[in-house]
């Protein structure tokens, strides 16, 4: 048998965590032929509500879970991590400034950048879901010079979802014949899911759909705008569905996409599309033996050049401001 791959998660005591812990607990981040120790790190006031979450993953008897230990200091919790989730972050609170929020999301992610480049391993694979994740992840990366920053990517794959399964009920179709979806920019109310470059059975999605008033005023905004829609719905942000992406996110990422299909992950731009190099934006990526692929040379419409720069110029601002904050 092989040697357990060490996967840390931050906000462990979270509900993200409580739907994701389970399920990498049972082989479904990695693949059913790896063993995984979990290290959680949480504050340290969360964490006999972590310690209660891992009586019952105890309780799961999970063949594949190795060991589960809890931190509440971000150097040990990273200490040999091959997979790192950081899903905890500071949420938006009411009268909040934006410049707040980023210095203190400054304040977890710059440490836990550091503890990442002091003690991982040396293929670690960094995911953020925390948000604002794109900005969160380029704050990690920053501190972790000695990581290649390829390795810093930031959760998409919710809104990836979200997309594809939004116009596989529009079209009648089963979302496994919906490939190639694109979520473009930030996780955030400007990002673009992109239908032109889609294909249903085959064919072109825009085609299929065509009905660029469903396009502009329903598809688009239902998906950026869904976790809002969660909200009202279910009285909690979305986290089972959150934890779900995040498992997906890492399977593909190490496990490959599939033939003729691609994924959409955060990733730091080397330019491709117009995107200003290191900012963490997402785009259509393939994924094989462990590592990704920015997919090129897809054909951007006018319709889609100006979503995407519209996302992009938020990205950027966004960078702007944690400069100002000395985060990056
Ligand atoms: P939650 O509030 O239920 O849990 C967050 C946990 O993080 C708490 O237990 C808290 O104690 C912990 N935490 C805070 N600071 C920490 C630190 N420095 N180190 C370790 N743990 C820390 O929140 P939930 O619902 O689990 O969501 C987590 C994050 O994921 C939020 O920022 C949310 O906005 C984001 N999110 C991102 C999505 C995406 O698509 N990228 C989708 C859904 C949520």
């Amino acid at each position: 048998t092989q040697a357990p791959v060490n996967v840390t998660v931050t906000g462990a005591a979270g509900q993200i965590g409580y739907a994701l812990l389970f399920r990498i607990a049972s082989g479904q981040l990695l693949g059913q032929d790896k063993p995984v120790r979990l290290r959680l790190l949480e504050i340290p006031q969360a964490v006999k509500a972590a310690e209660g979450t891992a009586l019952e993953l105890e309780d799961g008897a999970f063949p594949l879970l190795a060991g589960i230990d809890i931190f509440d200091d971000a150097k040990q919790a990273f200490e040999g991590t091959n997979v790192a989730l950081l899903v905890g972050a500071r949420p938006r609170t009411k009268g909040m400034e934006r410049g707040d929020l980023l210095e203190a999301n400054g304040g977890i992610f710059k440490p836990q950048g550091e503890a990442i480049n002091a003690g991982a391993a040396d293929d670690v694979k960094v995911l953020v879901v925390g948000n604002p994740a794109n900005t969160n992840a380029l704050i990690a990366k920053a501190h972790a010079p000695d990581v290649p920053a390829e390795r810093f990517t930031a959760m998409t794959r919710l809104d990836h979802n979200r997309a594809i399964a939004q116009l596989a009920k529009k079209l009648g179709v089963p979302v496994t014949e919906v490939k190639k979806m694109t979520i473009w920019g930030n996780h955030s109310a400007t990002q673009y899911p992109d239908i032109f470059n889609a294909e249903v059975n085959g064919t072109s999605a825009a085609e299929a759909v065509g009905d660029q008033a469903w396009l502009e005023n329903e598809f688009i905004p239902r998906v950026a705008k869904r976790g809002a829609e969660i909200i009202e719905a279910r009285g909690a942000s979305s986290a089972a569905s959150a934890a779900n992406a995040a498992i997906d996110h890492i399977y593909n990422w190490v496990n490959g996409t599939p033939e003729g299909d691609w994924v959409s992950m955060g990733v730091p731009s080397d330019g491709s599309y117009g995107v200003p190099e290191g900012l963490i934006s997402s785009f259509p990526v393939v994924c094989r033996d462990g590592s990704y692929e920015i997919v090129q040379g897809l054909e951007i419409n006018d319709f889609s050049r100006a979503k995407i720069d519209a996302s992009v110029a938020e990205l950027s601002e966004e960078r702007d401001a944690v400069r100002k904050l000395g985060l990056v």
